[in-house]
């Protein structure tokens, strides 16, 4: 397939960078389109283990080009720190492409995060703190710094001069923290500029024109489509269009183009960070998940929310990004639960929800009761499986069950973290 998106279907980390790693050996480009440093993406192939916050899950094979399209906000501390990590680990980053349109994420973007969350007390969001909502703010208000704008000090001075009227007022009377100068930042951020000048590309053409030519691109999405800026559980999202759309809006490659749309789903559903949950367990078995599941951000460290399957969620992602398949990842985390539960719909006030409600109040646990279906487990190791048929034959049905629960083909099963850990079923490369 010329041109794939892959994208969250749920709240995030349900196993992007595995997939796209996986599935990169198929194409020429992988392209990152939006967020920035807030996802952590765990690739895992043989004794390398990689975390990789900015630069694309592609990266490991040498003959794919990793690009960061305009979409995503880029911290150049963070992004030329992990390009001297991947170096460490003999991973070359040569082929790395960085669009000039990408927003940079300035000091005061942290600063600001940090504060409002602080500000926010208990309503806080729980971002990660890395500046994302604070740069993408600015980008839409149009007083953004982008990564073109490091090639000329003058620019970038004056650029910074007119942000910094507006930021250190800001950081000083509203925050009560330290104001920066221009000369400060400018140090700092000026010299990785000769690290990022031989990267700099304007990437809009050249994925049109990589495409043009029989390329192949994947487009590997950051956080979930219930963290879209849009689509997702407002306000307790990122500042992102993660859905599949946001391919097209982050590297500027048109609808037309995209030939398939892969969600990734865990078998279960995890969250983290603030917000509406509604099959979230706060028992035992919650507990399970978050331990047998190694359930604790790679971003972050934060321990992350666990639950039951929510097929009303997985619908809306079917919907919300026009999946043709899914990926379903972490099944053998199930492997000693003696029953599953799957959510169907929500109860509240007397009504069933088999469809995201029009009010989030709904899904609140005062208000929600999740509609659950059982199904039996299959109590039994399924690491070592690498065909469908191999799988217990429970496992076998809760995976078909959910298929037609959520209307989409599951071509591809993860039984492990590792690249070989994987079932592909009906996959046509
Ligand atoms: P991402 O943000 O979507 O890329 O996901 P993360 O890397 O944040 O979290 C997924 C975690 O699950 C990582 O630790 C992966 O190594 C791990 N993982 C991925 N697929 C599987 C799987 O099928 N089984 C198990 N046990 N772990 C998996
Ligand atoms: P990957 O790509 C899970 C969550 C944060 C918070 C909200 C807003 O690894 O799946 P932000 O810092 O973006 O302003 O935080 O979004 N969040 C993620 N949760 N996985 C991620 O990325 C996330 N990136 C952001 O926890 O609730
Ligand atoms: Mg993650």
């Amino acid at each position: 397939m010329p041109s794939t998106v892959l994208v969250g279907a749920q709240w995030g980390d349900e196993g992007k960078g595995k997939i796209t790693d996986l599935i990169s050996r198929d194409f020429d480009y992988v392209v990152r389109y939006q967020g920035g440093n807030n996802a952590g993406h765990t690739v895992i192939h043989g004794d390398k283990k990689l975390a990789l916050h900015l630069i694309p899950s592609g990266v490991m094979y040498p003959d794919i080009t990793p690009v960061i399209g305009n979409g995503v906000v880029v911290d150049p501390h963070v992004l030329t720190d992990e390009m001297a990590k991947l170096k460490a680990q003999g991973i070359s980053c040569d082929k790395l492409v960085i669009s000039c349109d990408a927003h940079i994420i300035m000091p005061y973007h942290i600063d600001l995060d940090g504060a409002e969350e602080k500000r926010l007390g208990k309503n806080e969001i729980g971002t990660t703190r890395r500046g994302i909502g604070p740069c993408y703010q600015d980008k839409a208000a149009r007083t953004g710094i982008r990564i073109q704008d490091l090639l000329d000090e003058h620019i970038f001075r004056q650029k910074l001069e007119t942000a910094l009227s507006f930021k250190n007022p800001l950081l000083e009377k509203i925050y009560d923290l330290p104001p920066y100068t221009v000369d400060q930042i400018c140090e700092e951020y000026l010299p990785y500029a000769e690290i990022i000048r031989p990267h700099m590309a304007e990437t809009a053409q050249l994925l049109n024109t990589a495409l043009a030519q029989g390329k192949n691109i994947l487009f590997e999405g950051a956080q979930a489509t219930l963290l879209d800026i849009d689509h997702g559980t407002y306000p307790f999202v990122t500042s992102s269009s993660c859905c599949a759309g946001g391919a097209c809006i982050g590297t500027g490659v048109g609808p037309k183009k995209i030939d398939r749309v892969i969600g990734i789903s865990k078998a279960y559903i995890t969250r983290v960070g603030s917000g509406p949950f509604p099959t979230e367990l706060f028992d035992e078995t919650g507990e399970k998940l978050c331990e047998i599941g190694g359930e604790f951000g790679v971003t972050t460290g934060r321990r992350r929310r666990t639950g039951w399957f929510d097929a009303v969620i997985a619908r809306y992602a079917a919907d919300c990004n026009s999946l043709t398949d899914m990926a379903l990842t972490k099944l053998d985390v199930l492997d000693s639960f003696e029953t599953i539960k799957v959510c169907v719909g929500y109860e509240s006030g007397g009504k069933v929800y088999d469809h995201f409600p029009m009010q989030q109040s709904v899904l609140y646990p005062k208000h929600v009761t999740p509609v659950y279906e059982e199904l039996p487990g299959w109590n039994q190791d399924i690491t070592g499986c690498r065909t469908f048929e191999e799988l217990p034959e429970n496992a076998q049905r809760y995976v078909e069950y959910l298929e037609e629960k959520v209307g989409v083909p599951m071509s591809i099963i993860a039984v492990g973290p590792d690249r070989d850990q994987t079932i592909f079923r009906g996959w046509d490369s």
